[in-house]
């Protein structure tokens, strides 16, 4: 199978500060136990108060650069699958451009009809956003052969998490993870195919505020609606519908058998969702990577988290087939097979 997309270099970011889940049951009515049997999830790492999302997501890129063996001027494209961003604007992805310092290089002052000019743009497909990043960059080698993409995933949803809410607040933690992608030279690992979809009917399942919905006025008092809010069994339904369709779709359009895969990285968002879309696929449990229980999940970056991890222990390897599928808010969903 040919592919029009490669992964030439891969790094992740994590703040330093962490949350276990003692920590929880020191601020609410939780325990360690209730929340490792429903979800998996030991610890996260949040943000420092000092950090943002642009911190971690620089930090993710440098490295990614720097796996990839490739000079910054490189880049045509900085693409950030982001729901919580730094701000409304400017975008996460112009934050990193001035921290990898690329205005001398592809900015205002160098537009020249033989410099490409570099495009950066954020864009919200929330826990589903590195496979919907897969597509769009796969769009975008397709329109323009010889670019090189900086794709990145940046998360800080603990600065949405409604500290009070103990059925979503103990689910998720700060990531952020970068990837390289190009349609020629040395290469990790090549994309062969990616399927995404959406359904907008079920927008009030996982809900950020934030936006101009919340009507606010110099002076008022944030409430709950400005929180990340969450039908958490509802959720776990379509999730494991979504992900398991999505891949047997991915799985049939490129004549694979599930007996085919040698690696299974789900969005690491819960065990249970993860065991259950796993049993439907009726793949191997030795196939399954899980990191989850370090992470909570980290929303966007929750894959490239554990490519990366799995990558280090040899157990992600080029060559093999890797079938990987996310879910999120909106509705969105999508798969993606590697190899
Ligand atoms: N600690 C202790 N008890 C808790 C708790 C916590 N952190 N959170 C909720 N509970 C309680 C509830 O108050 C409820 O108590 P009650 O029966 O006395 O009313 C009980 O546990 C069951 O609550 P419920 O929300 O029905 O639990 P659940 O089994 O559905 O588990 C989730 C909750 C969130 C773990 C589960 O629904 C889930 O994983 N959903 C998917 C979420 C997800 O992954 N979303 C992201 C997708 S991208």
């Amino acid at each position: 199978m040919n592919s029009i997309c490669y992964i030439a270099g891969l790094g992740t970011s994590v703040p330093h500060t962490t949350l276990s889940n003692f920590d929880f049951e020191k601020i609410m009515d939780t325990s360690d136990e209730w929340i490792v049997t429903r979800t998996g999830i030991k610890n996260r790492h949040v943000l420092a108060k000092e950090q943002n999302v642009s911190d971690i997501a620089y930090e993710a890129s440098i490295k990614a650069i720097q796996d990839a063996k490739i000079d910054k001027s490189e880049i045509t494209h900085i693409l950030v699958a982001t729901c919580s961003p730094q701000n409304l604007s400017p975008s996460v992805a112009c934050l990193i451009a001035e921290k990898l310092g690329m205005s001398s290089v592809s900015g205002l002052q160098t537009i020249s009809p033989k410099n490409p000019s570099l495009v950066c743009f954020d864009f919200n497909a929330a826990c589903s956003g590195f496979i919907y990043g897969l597509e769009l960059a796969r769009a975008f080698l397709m329109l323009h052969r010889n670019a090189t993409i900086l794709l990145v995933t940046a998360e800080g949803l603990s600065r949405r998490l409604n500290y009070q809410d103990r059925t979503t607040s103990i689910l998720f933690g700060d990531a952020a993870g970068a990837v390289i992608l190009r349609d020629h030279g040395d290469y990790l690992y090549s994309v062969l195919d990616v399927s995404i979809g959406a359904d907008g009917d079920y927008k009030d399942l996982i809900r950020i505020g934030g936006g101009t919905e919340w009507q606010a006025k110099v002076g008022d008092r944030i409430d709950d609606t400005f929180f990340l809010s969450m039908q958490g069994r509802e959720v776990f339904k379509h999730a494991v519908r979504g992900m398991t369709q999505e891949s047997f779709k991915l799985l049939e359009r490129n004549h694979l058998a599930i007996s085919d895969i040698d690696l299974f990285i789900a969005h690491q968002a819960n065990m249970r969702i993860i065991e259950a879309v796993g049993e439907r696929l009726g793949i191997a449990k030795d196939n399954v990577f899980t990191n989850l229980e370090k992470y909570g999940n980290t929303s966007a970056s929750s894959i490239l988290l554990a490519m990366d991890e799995a990558r280090e222990k040899g157990i992600l390897k080029k060559g093999n087939k890797t079938l990987l599928t996310a879910f999120g808010a909106g509705l969105t969903w999508g798969s993606a097979l590697l190899s």
